[in-house]
C-alpha cells in the first residue's frame, strides 16, 4: 500500500538504510520525490540517491527538516550528536523510527529532551534479501496513524512483529544473533562433511542446500520444526540415531545457555 501524506527520511545509508531504502521503493510504499536521504560519507549519499532516484539532503538537520517520518540507521555511537542536529525539528507531529541496537526508547526522548513518537525497531541482516523479521515497540505518544505508517514501512523489507520493549533484548538474542548462531551450527555440519572425506567445496554445496530446502520446506507448507523433524525421523533409523546423541549431549541446555549470553550481553550494551 503507498502511504500517502508521508515525507520520509532515512539518516544513515549503511547496509541496513539502504536495505530500507530499497524495500520501500520496490515495494512503491513511497514515492522517490517523497523520500530524503542523507549520510556523512559523500560518495555513498550520492550513490545511493542516485541508485534510487530519490533526494540527496546536505545535512541531517536537512534531512529533519524535509521530513515527517525520520528512520535513523546510524551506528549507536553516532546518535548522540545525531540527536543534538536534528532536535529542533522534532514534534509530536514528527515520528521518529530508530533501528539503533541497544538504543531505547527513553534514552531517544532523553536526549532531544522533548516528547514526540518514537518507534524503536530491530530489523535482522535478512532485511539485504528483503525477508528481515522486524521487532517493532512503541513510546507512550505514538499514534494508530504512526503505527501503521511503521507496519507499512518495515513489512517492505519482510515480516513485523510487535512487542513492548522489555523483550527487546531476547528478541535482538533470537533475530539478531539468529543468523550467526545457525550459521555456527551449519558451519559444525560442514566440519563434520570435511571428517567424511567431503571436500570443502563439496561439503559446503550439500549443507547450504540442505539449510535452504529445510527453510523453504517449513515456509511452504507451514509446518513447525517439531512437525517436520518428525517426518524425517523414523523409527529405529539414521536421523534417530543421531538425534539421540544431540539428546544425550544436551544441545538444548547448550542452545538456551547461548540465548541468554546474548541477551546479558545486549543488557550490557544498552546500559
Ligand atoms: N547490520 C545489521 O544486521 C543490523 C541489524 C539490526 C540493527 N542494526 C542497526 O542498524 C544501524 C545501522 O547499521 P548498519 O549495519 O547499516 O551500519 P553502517 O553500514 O555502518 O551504516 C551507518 C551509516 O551511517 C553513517 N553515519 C554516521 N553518523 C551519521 C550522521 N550523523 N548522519 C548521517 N549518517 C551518519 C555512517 O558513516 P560512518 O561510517 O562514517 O560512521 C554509515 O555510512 C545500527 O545502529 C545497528 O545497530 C543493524
Amino acid at each position: 500500500m503507498r502511504l500517502t501524506g508521508v515525507k520520509l527520511g532515512v539518516i544513515g545509508c549503511g547496509n541496513m538504510g539502504e536495505a530500507i531504502i530499497r524495500g520501500v521503493i520496490a515495494k512503491k510504499v513511497i514515492r522517490p520525490n517523497r523520500l530524503t536521504v542523507f549520510d556523512t560519507i559523500a560518495g555513498k549519499l550520492r550513490a545511493v540517491s542516485k541508485r534510487y532516484k530519490v533526494k540527496a539532503a546536505g545535512s541531517a538537520a536537512e534531512a529533519a527538516k524535509a521530513s515527517n517520518v525520520i528512520i535513523i540507521a546510524v551506528k549507536p555511537k553516532d546518535a548522540h550528536e545525531l540527536f543534538t542536529a536534528i532536535a529542533p525539528f522534532l514534534n509530536k507531529h514528527t515520528l521518529i523510527i530508530s533501528i539503533m541496537a541497544g538504543v531505547q526508547l527513553s534514552w531517544i526522548q532523553g536526549v532531544a529532551k522533548k516528547r514526540f513518537p518514537v518507534v524503536r525497531v530491530m530489523p535482522n541482516m535478512a532485511a539485504l534479501v528483503g525477508s528481515s523479521i522486524s521487532s517493532l515497540s512503541y513510546n507512550t505518544c505514538v499514534p494508530a496513524r504512526h503505527k501503521a505508517i511503521a507496519r507499512e514501512l518495515f513489512s517492505s523489507i519482510g515480516t513485523i512483529y510487535e512487542t513492548e520493549e522489555a523483550k527487546k533484548n531476547a528478541v535482538t538474542a533470537l533475530v539478531g544473533s539468529g543468523p550467526g548462531f545457525l550459521m555456527y551450527i551449519l558451519e559444525a555440519f560442514i566440519e563434520a562433511a570435511l571428517e567424511e572425506g567431503f571436500s570443502g567445496n563439496d561439503a559446503h554445496r550439500l549443507l547450504a542446500a540442505t539449510f535452504k530446502g529445510t527453510a523453504h520446506v517449513l515456509d511452504r507448507l507451514g509446518l513447525s520444526p517439531e512437525d517436520l523433524r518428525k517426518r524425517v525421523t523414523s523409527k529405529g533409523g539414521t536421523t534417530e540415531a543421531g538425534i539421540r546423541v544431540f539428546e544425550r549431549r544436551r544441545l538444548n541446555d547448550i542452545v538456551k545457555e547461548a540465548v541468554r549470553a546474548a541477551i546479558i550481553r545486549a543488557e550490557e550494551l544498552g546500559k
